[in-house]
């Protein structure tokens, strides 16, 4: 008897290809607001699956899933499986480290430049009015050389975002998961976050943060929303003790707070940190490798529990 592997959503082919054959392989359309049951019926006859980001394996979902033995979630971060509950239950969870980390370095400093360089307003401005005039005082935004860059976090992402900023030119301080932020945050022209998700890191950037930070520093986040509550955010950022921001995430993705989609100061994009054709395909492999070990035996590479 074959085992099952339900993928949850539409991955890159080749993690069907590494799979079909050797597994009955059940593939479902993308659907990013998944419901708890939804979720329990399309793994009813899973005995693995790579799962969503926005696919919520908590523990009522583990729990009924009578075949479930292993999840292969396709992001580094996995805030949205219940690990305790796993371990408990004896499901293994894999996710894919590594792969991604240049790609979000990369969308960071994107970000970063785009809110600094004002490239979004500019892009509209020659969009809308079909001319493009030099004036010497025209959409100015602020340079990144010399200015201070804070990095809260220093796993691999953040590590490569210190390097990239390096060779921008800025001074950079960054501070470890765990260590107190007091330093950082009032140092930082521009505060970046790169820890995961977790009960302690859970509005680890609050009002009383984003007080102690410089008047007119800017805020730069690909982590995940929850790590910065939203609404001190939209404070900070309309009376002006933030200049800008640039978000990859939000605090309830899909959804994205209002107040944000009227600010001119802020890049929004639609958490696309590894959305590059070779991060997006890597993932695929790992993910699929990890299933294709762990169904016939051998130990998967990249083990969260
Ligand atoms: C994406 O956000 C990931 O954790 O891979
Ligand atoms: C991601 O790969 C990280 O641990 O920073």
């Amino acid at each position: 008897m074959k085992y099952t592997v339900v993928l949850t959503a539409e991955y890159p082919s080749v993690a069907r290809d590494l799979l079909a054959g050797e597994f009955d392989v059940i593939e479902h359309p993308t659907e990013v607001e998944r419901s708890e049951d939804d979720l329990i019926t399309l793994l009813d006859e899973a005995d693995a699956a790579i799962t969503l980001l926005s696919d919520p394996l908590t523990r009522r979902v583990l729990e009924a899933s009578p075949n479930l033995r292993m999840i292969a979630n396709y992001a580094v971060g996995y805030n949205n499986v219940d690990v305790e509950a796993a371990r408990e239950l004896g499901i293994r969870v894999t996710n894919t480290p590594g792969v991604l980390t240049e790609a979000t370095a990369e969308l960071t400093m994107t970000l970063l430049l785009a809110v600094l360089r004002r490239v979004v307003e500019g892009d509209a401005e020659v969009r809308s009015t079909g001319r493009c005039i030099w004036e010497p005082l025209h959409l100015l935004g602020e340079s990144a050389f010399g200015k201070t860059l804070g990095i809260v976090g220093l796993g691999r992402i953040g590590s490569a975002v210190a390097e990239r900023a390096r060779a921008f030119g800025m001074n950079v301080i960054g501070v470890r998961r765990g260590e107190p932020l007091d330093e950082v945050l009032a140092t930082a022209d521009i505060l970046s976050i790169h820890v995961p998700l977790t009960a302690e890191t859970r509005h680890l950037i609050d009002r009383n943060a984003l007080q102690k930070m410089k008047r007119g520093a800017y805020l730069v986040n690909t982590a995940r929303g929850p790590i910065v509550d939203e609404n001190a955010l939209c404070d900070a950022l309309e009376s002006g003790q933030l200049r800008g921001a640039g978000l990859d995430v939000y605090e309830h993705e899909p959804g994205v707070n209002p107040r944000l989609l009227a600010m001119r100061n802020v890049v929004l994009l639609p958490h696309v940190g590894s959305a590059t054709e070779e991060t997006r395909g890597a993932m695929a492999r790992i993910a699929a490798t990890d299933v294709a070990r762990f169904l016939r035996g051998q130990p998967p590479l990249h083990v969260v529990v």
